[in-house]
């Protein structure tokens, strides 16, 4: 039930993602010349480093769920990759496919398995937050540690982080 509800969850928040990405370009294009540079971005990070809600509250899952082996702001460690090293070359869904159903490193001595949280709705639920943050730290637009400051949080992100939970 839960897992088919994540689901569910993952194919309308990919749906959504696109939307949302669709729409911001558009809006964007009319107001600013490097409308192609912004293109398909997950985030966004003002002149002055005020992030989106969503990268931080990416920051903040990251940090807590994934940095224990990915180590702190996405760097690696000797146990598993740098995910800001991933992303260059990594697709949203490819990204979305590996946190949803895990993978194992079977070619080495000492097992690596990257865990299934398919169904940890504290991942699930903001796996598009965290995907913004770590392409943000990708692209070398956003240093390590907390993000100085931030965007509010809207009523569109409560309700659906309401949703997400509740399910
Ligand atoms: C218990 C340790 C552990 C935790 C916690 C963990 N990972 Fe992983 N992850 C790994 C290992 C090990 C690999 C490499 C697996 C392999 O290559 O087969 C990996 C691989 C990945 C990859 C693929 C990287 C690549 O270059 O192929 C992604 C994306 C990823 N993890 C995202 C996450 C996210 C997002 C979180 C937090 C929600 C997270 N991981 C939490 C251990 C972990």
């Amino acid at each position: 039930m839960l897992s088919r509800g994540l689901r569910l969850f993952v194919l309308a928040s990919a749906f959504f993602l696109t939307v949302f990405l669709i729409t911001t370009d558009r809006s964007q294009a009319q107001d600013s010349t490097t409308a192609a540079a912004d293109e398909e971005k997950p985030y966004k990070i003002e002149k002055d480093g005020t992030v989106d809600w969503a990268t931080f509250s990416g920051f903040r899952r990251f940090n807590s769920e994934c940095f224990v082996c990915h180590g702190p702001d996405g760097v690696g460690s000797t146990f598993a990759p740098a995910l800001i090293d991933s992303l260059k070359t990594m697709t949203y869904e490819q990204f979305l496919d590996v946190v949803t159903n895990g993978k194992t490193e079977v070619n080495t001595a000492v097992q690596k398995k990257m865990p299934t949280f398919g169904t940890n709705p504290n991942v699930m639920c903001y796996i598009d937050d965290i995907y913004a943050y770590l392409k943000a730290r990708s692209d070398g637009v956003l240093g390590r540690g907390r993000p100085a400051k931030h965007a509010e949080k809207s009523q569109e992100a409560k309700d659906a982080e309401a949703a997400c939970m509740g399910s």
